[in-house]
C-alpha cells in the first residue's frame, strides 16, 4: 500500500499520551468495523487482525470508502496463533489495542462452551502475552452487560455484583478478572473495560452495519431482515414479563456511540493506573414492542411479528446506569433509538443480503 496515502496527522489530541497506531482485533466485525471508521476519521493509524469466523473481508473496502483513508494493514489470523500475532506486532509500532475479537452468541456458547472459553479467554491471554513481548500494555477491552446476568431491573451501575449465567458471559467475566489481576500486579498495564448494553444501529452512510451469519440472535438485525423481506415475521420472545407491555426491556446504544466511547477511552487510558470499568448505555429501557414500533416508523411499514414463548436465559429488564463514564470523561451518547432504527434500516435496505451478496434482490415483502 502506498505509504503516502496512509500518512496522516492526528488533530486535537488532548493528553500528552496520544496513541497514534491502534491494533483492532475483530476489526471486520460489527463493532470492530465501525471502530475502524471512527478511528480513521479521527486520524489514527489502524491495524486489523480478524479470522473472519463471523465477519467478512469485504467490509474493509466500505470502511475505507467512508473514511476516505486506508486501513494501515489487515491480517487474517486467529489471535490464539501467537506466532502470527507476534509478527504483526513486530511489523507495526502499536501504541494501544482495542480488543473486540470474540465469539458472541449466547446460544452457541451453550452448545460449545469449550470453544467459547478457548476463543474468548485463550484469545485474550494470547493477545496479552504477545502485547507484553512487544512492550505494549494499553488495552481497551470490549466487555458486556451480560456479566450482570439477572441482577434485577436496575439501573445497573458498575458496582452491581456480576452474575454471569452462560459460557459467553462467563468468558467475558473471566477476561475482566484476568485483566484486573494483571493490572494489580504489574504497574505497566492500563486497561479500560467497556461493558456495553445492547449495541444496535449502523453507520449513517448505509455502507456499514450488522451482517450476522445465519439467523440473527439479536433483536435489531432480526427485525431488519423481516422488514426487508428475508424473514416472514419477528418472534417476540415472551409478552408475560413484569414490564409495562409484558415484553423484555433493554438499553440500546447506537453502535457509533459505542465505538466513539472506545476511541475516547484511548485518550483516557493513562488517566489512572490499573484497570477501570465503565458501562455504556443510554440509561433508558425500551421494550421489544417499542423497538418494533420505532423500527416500523423508520421503514415505513408495520413489521409483522407474533408473540412466542420466552427465550431461555433471557431476563425481563436490563438497563444501565451509564453515568460514570460521563462523570469521568464528560462523554455521553448522543444518538437515540430513532437514529438506531433509521440507520439499521438504511443499511438493510441498501444491502438486503449483507456484504456478501448485496446485489441479490430481496424476496417479496409480506
Ligand atoms: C443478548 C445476549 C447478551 C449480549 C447482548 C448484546 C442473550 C441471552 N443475551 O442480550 O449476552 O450481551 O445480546 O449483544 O442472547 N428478542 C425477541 N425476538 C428476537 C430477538 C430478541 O423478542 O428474535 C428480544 C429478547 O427476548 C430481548 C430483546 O429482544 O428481550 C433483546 O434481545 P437481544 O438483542 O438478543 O439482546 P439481549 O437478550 O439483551
Amino acid at each position: 500500500m502506498d505509504k503516502d496515502r496512509r500518512a496522516h496527522t492526528r488533530q486535537g489530541a488532548a493528553s500528552p499520551w496520544a496513541p497514534s497506531t491502534v491494533l483492532v482485533t475483530g476489526g471486520a466485525g460489527f463493532l470492530g468495523s465501525h471502530a475502524c471508521v471512527d478511528l480513521l476519521d479521527h486520524g489514527y493509524e489502524v491495524i486489523v487482525v480478524d479470522d473472519y469466523i463471523n465477519s467478512r473481508p469485504q467490509v474493509f473496502a466500505r470502511v475505507e470508502r467512508i473514511a476516505g483513508r486506508f486501513v494501515g494493514a489487515v491480517y487474517e489470523l486467529d489471535i490464539r496463533d501467537r506466532r502470527a500475532l507476534s509478527a504483526v506486532f513486530a511489523r507495526h509500532s502499536v501504541d494501544a489495542v482495542m480488543h473486540f475479537a470474540s465469539l458472541k452468541s449466547v446460544n452457541a456458547s451453550l452448545e460449545t462452551p469449550v470453544e467459547h472459553y478457548d476463543t474468548n479467554v485463550g484469545g485474550t491471554t494470547s493477545l496479552l502475552r504477545t502485547m507484553h513481548e512487544h512492550g505494549v500494555h494499553r488495552l481497551v477491552f470490549s466487555s458486556s452487560c451480560s456479566l450482570y446476568g439477572d441482577a434485577g431491573p436496575g439501573p445497573l451501575d458498575e458496582s452491581t455484583p456480576t452474575r454471569p449465567r452462560n459460557p459467553y458471559a462467563f468468558s467475558k467475566w473471566v477476561c475482566e478478572r484476568i485483566l484486573a489481576d494483571i493490572c494489580r500486579h504489574r504497574p505497566e498495564y492500563t486497561v479500560l473495560s467497556l461493558r456495553y448494553f445492547n449495541p444496535a444501529g449502523a453507520h449513517p452512510s448505509g455502507l456499514l452495519g450488522e451482517d450476522p451469519r445465519g439467523v440473527p440472535d439479536n433483536l435489531m438485525p432480526h427485525l431488519a431482515q423481516v422488514a426487508v423481506g428475508r424473514r416472514e415475521r419477528l418472534e417476540v420472545f415472551g409478552a408475560d414479563y413484569p414490564t409495562p407491555d409484558g415484553t423484555g426491556v433493554r438499553d440500546y446504544i447506537h453502535v457509533m456511540d459505542a465505538v466513539e466511547a472506545h476511541r475516547v477511552a484511548l485518550d483516557h487510558l493513562v488517566d489512572a493506573p490499573g484497570m477501570r470499568v465503565f458501562n455504556l448505555g443510554l440509561g433508558q429501557g425500551r421494550s421489544v414492542l417499542d423497538v418494533v414500533s420505532v423500527f416500523s416508523e423508520a421503514c415505513g411499514r408495520q413489521v409483522p411479528y407474533e408473540i412466542g414463548p420466552r427465550r431461555p436465559g433471557d431476563v425481563a429488564v436490563r438497563v444501565a446506569d451509564a453515568s460514570a463514564v460521563t462523570r469521568a470523561w464528560g462523554w455521553r451518547p448522543t444518538r437515540d433509538l430513532v437514529d438506531m432504527c433509521r440507520d439499521a434500516w438504511r443499511f438493510q435496505e441498501l444491502n438486503p443480503y449483507g456484504y456478501a451478496d448485496s446485489d441479490r434482490r430481496p424476496k417479496p415483502k409480506h
